[in-house]
């Protein structure tokens, strides 16, 4: 059974007491703290920057899962990595140096990953899977949590998958925004093995539990 990855996204968590997700997020079993990261350009929702991923590093064992929704990352990437991020995604509608970017990421150990919004196909990947240890499917347009997830994702997932593979690449494929128990099987089935999920955990009334039932929900059907 291949494990699936559950990445709780602090978006959805109380921003005034962050230690309390983290805290849910390591008592849920959760593998990734997904943190998102935007500018007020390249999505119009302004969040956190490097001294807060600073904080976070310092409040948790697990590891950090930093989503990058800012325009020319390449600018600002170092901060991010000193600051103690282990997995950095940038999206690829946001640089015109993707390749630069993953290899500044692996070359200071963290995991390096390229985020695609909903209407950039996974051939647009095509001249990067050398350079990529996961990517980032986006099931809502970035921005916001809490959006419906868009259904053609599990099939864009399955797409992704396969063109990789024909290409003799493996990257990790995770999937943001609107993942739920009622979708996460289907993209497990489809080959995510990274579920992000923030409204779904920290919008429910017990996230420790939220994040056993995606697990479950997830890795039920997986061969
Ligand atoms: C959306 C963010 C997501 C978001 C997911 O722009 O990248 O990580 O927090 O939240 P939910 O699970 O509520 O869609
Ligand atoms: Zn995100």
């Amino acid at each position: 059974m291949t494990k699936i990855r559950i990445a709780p996204s602090l978006l959805a968590a109380d921003f005034a007491r962050l230690a309390d997700a983290l805290g849910a997020a390591e008592q849920g079993g959760a593998d990734l703290v997904h943190v998102d990261v935007m500018d007020g350009h390249f999505v119009p929702n302004l969040t956190i920057g490097p001294p807060v991923v600073r904080a976070l590093r310092a409040a948790t064992r697990l590891a950090l899962d930093v989503h990058l929704m800012i325009e020319a990352p390449e600018k600002t990437l170092a901060e991010y990595l000193d600051a103690g991020a282990d997995w950095v995604s940038v999206h690829l509608e946001a640089t015109r140096h993707l390749q630069r970017c993953l290899s500044s990421i692996r070359s200071a150990g963290a995991r390096a990953g390229a985020a695609i919004n909903p209407a950039t196909p996974p051939h647009a990947l095509a001249a990067a899977w050398d350079d990529l240890d996961y990517v980032v499917v986006m099931s809502v347009n970035p921005g916001w949590g809490g959006q419906p997830f868009l259904p053609g994702s599990v099939e864009k997932v399955r797409r992704l998958c396969q063109e990789a593979s024909e290409a003799g690449a493996r990257p990790a494929v995770e999937v943001d925004g609107g993942v739920t128990e009622e979708n996460a099987a289907a993209l497990a089935k489809a080959g995510a093995e990274i579920l992000v999920a923030g409204t779904a955990i920290y919008g429910s009334s017990d996230p420790v539990a939220a994040i056993g039932r995606l697990r479950t929900v997830a890795e039920g059907v997986r061969a």
